[in-house]
C-alpha cells in the first residue's frame, strides 16, 4: 500500500554563508493511512519547517516529500498547489483566515478550490462547523472571533471534506484544556477513518493521542517512547 507521507532525507536551510541556519537536517519520516504522529520539540526546534514541507508549503534543500506516492520535488509549483488542495488539511500556527469572508466560507474555500460545487461545499463546511460546536458563528467575520474560536475555524477548515493527510501546527495552543481536547478526538476519529495526521505540540496531553511520538533536536527528528493509549 502507498504511504500517505514520505519524508526521505530532508533538510532545510535558511540563509547562507555566515548567517545560515539548518532547521531540519536529514529527517526521515513515513506515515501511513490510519496513522496519528505528535512531534514535539522546543521553539526554534524546526516543528513549523518541518510540516510545511511536508504539506508542500515549502521546499527541502535537499531530500524528496511524496504524498500518497507522489514526489513533490517532480511537479511544477500549479501541479504541487493541486496536491496540496486535493490532499492535504493544514492547521496553521497563525490560523491564517481569509478576513473578507465569513467563517462558512473560509472553512468551504479548499473544496470550492478543489472544484466542489459551491452548495456542496458549504453544506460540508457547516458540517465541519457543527462538529466543532462553531454553527452559532457561521456567518461572523474572523476578526469578530476570539482566538480560540479562530483556532477552531481554521481546524474545522483544515478537516473538512476528509482530506487524506492533516497537518496541524499547535492546533491547541489558543484553547483551553476540554476545548483542546475535543480537537484532539476530533483529529483522531478523522485518522481512525482512515486519514494521516502530523501534529506538532508542546503539549504531553495532546502527544498522548498519537500513535507515535517523535521530538525534534536543533532540526534532527528522534523516536520516543510509544505512546500510551
Ligand atoms: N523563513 C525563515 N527564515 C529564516 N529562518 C527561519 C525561517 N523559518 C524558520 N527559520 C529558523 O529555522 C529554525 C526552526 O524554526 P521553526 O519555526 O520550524 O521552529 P518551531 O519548532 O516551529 O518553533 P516554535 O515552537 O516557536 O513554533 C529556527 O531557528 C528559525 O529561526
Ligand atoms: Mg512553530
Amino acid at each position: 500500500m502507498t504511504q500517505a507521507l514520505q519524508l526521505i532525507a530532508v533538510s532545510r536551510d535558511f540563509g547562507s554563508g555566515a548567517l545560515r541556519v539548518r532547521a531540519l537536517e536529514n529527517v526521515n519520516l513515513t506515515v501511513r493511512a490510519g496513522e496519528f504522529v505528535a512531534v514535539m520539540g522546543p521553539s526554534g526546534s524546526g516543528k513549523s519547517t518541518l510540516l510545511d514541507i511536508a504539506g508542500g508549503i515549502e521546499r527541502p534543500s535537499q531530500g524528496d516529500v511524496l504524498i500518497d506516492g507522489v514526489s513533490l520535488g517532480s511537479l511544477d509549483s500549479n501541479a504541487l498547489a493541486m496536491v496540496r488542495r486535493r490532499s492535504v488539511g493544514f492547521v496553521f500556527q497563525k490560523y491564517n483566515l481569509i478576513p473578507i469572508l465569513t467563517v462558512l466560507e473560509n472553512v468551504a474555500v479548499p473544496m470550492e478550490l478543489d472544484g466542489w460545487p459551491r452548495g456542496r461545499a458549504l453544506e460540508a463546511a457547516r458540517q465541519a462547523l457543527d462538529e466543532l460546536g462553531l454553527q452559532g458563528v457561521a456567518d461572523f467575520y474572523p476578526e469578530n472571533l476570539s482566538g480560540g474560536q479562530q483556532q477552531r475555524v481554521a481546524i474545522a477548515r483544515a478537516t473538512a471534506g476528509s482530506p487524506r493527510l492533516i497537518l496541524a501546527d499547535e492546533p491547541t495552543g489558543a484553547l483551553d484544556t476540554i476545548t483542546g481536547e475535543a480537537i484532539v478526538r476530533l483529529i483522531r476519529d478523522r485518522v481512525d477513518a482512515g486519514a494521516a495526521a502530523i501534529v506538532a505540540t508542546h503539549d504531553h496531553r495532546l502527544a498522548a493521542w498519537a500513535d507515535r511520538v517523535f521530538t525534534l533536536e536543533d532540526g534532527r527528528l528522534y523516536a520516543t517512547e510509544q505512546a500510551q493509549r
